[in-house]
């Protein structure tokens, strides 16, 4: 499995922050944040990422990371993104960096207190397919939301709609996914949404409609931190409990 980090965006939710610097290169307590996504592909064994970001801020990324022997990688690939077309259009940049193999991607701004390491497992036991995560928020509305469904004695998920106005449920997707191979083929297909993007939200419903989209719950917290609120909060738990930890 290779791991892809979708690090580009405008960060205009943390402007002036982000007027010459890239949101994923900003503090969180004592790392630049692209330290935490990165934690957490090694935490599952990965060790070649791809990392998809803005062309404005590829040579800082490489002074950063350099070849990524300091984080455990074996090999770092670089993707970019010009503009903001969305999380799907920056995923199917780094097609030609991933060929057949299953992908883990992670949005560059997600944080965890522990790992995905069962979900993980459990995604390479069910044999293709996709797989998202989820966790119980107070403010489903400013995310993918899932509508889950009694299915015997556990339930089943049966929709994702993109920061619903009505949440099916509290539980938000976060942004840690699971695919095949087959997702380029899916990001293909997809048209812009009202914001003039493509949702990775369409491609885990592509997966749906196939019957191949599993989901598992998140254990401990999860922050996203696109906001200055979030980016302060996030900063403070992570120095009260750390972040990416192992079992
Ligand atoms: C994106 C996704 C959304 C997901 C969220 C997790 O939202 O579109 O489905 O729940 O990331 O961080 P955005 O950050 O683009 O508002």
């Amino acid at each position: 499995m290779k791991g892809v980090i979708l690090a580009g965006g405008t960060g205009t939710r943390l402007a002036p922050l982000t007027r010459v610097t890239n949101k994923h290169l900003l503090p969180v307590f004592d790392r630049p944040m692209i330290y935490y996504p990165l934690g957490c592909v090694r935490n599952l064994g990965i060790d070649e990422v791809v990392i998809v970001t803005g062309g404005d801020h590829l040579n800082t990324y490489k002074r950063l990371l350099g070849d990524g022997s300091e984080h455990g990688l074996r090999a770092i690939h670089y993707a970019v993104q010009d503009g903001a077309g969305g999380i799907a259009q920056a995923l199917a940049l780094a097609e030609p960096f991933v060929g057949k193999d299953d992908i883990c991607v992670i949005l560059g701004d997600n944080i965890i207190e522990r790992n995905v390491r069962h979900a993980a497992d459990a995604f390479r036991e069910q044999g293709g397919g996709a797989k998202v995560i989820l966790h119980e928020v107070p403010d489903p509305h400013r995310f993918g939301v899932a509508r889950l469904e009694m299915n015997g004695s556990g339930h089943k998920i049966v929709d994702i709609i993109e920061k619903p106005k009505d949440p099916p449920s509290n539980y938000a997707v976060i942004g840690i996914y699971f695919y095949d191979s087959d997702v380029f083929d899916i990001c293909r297909t997809l048209k812009p949404s009202h914001r003039g993007e493509l949702e990775i939200t369409d491609v885990n419903r592509a997966y749906l409609e196939r019957g191949r989209l599993t989901y598992d719950f998140l254990d401990g917290w999860w922050a996203d931190a696109g906001t200055p609120d979030a980016l302060l909060r996030t900063g403070l738990r992570v120095s009260e409990s750390g972040a990416n930890k192992v079992d």
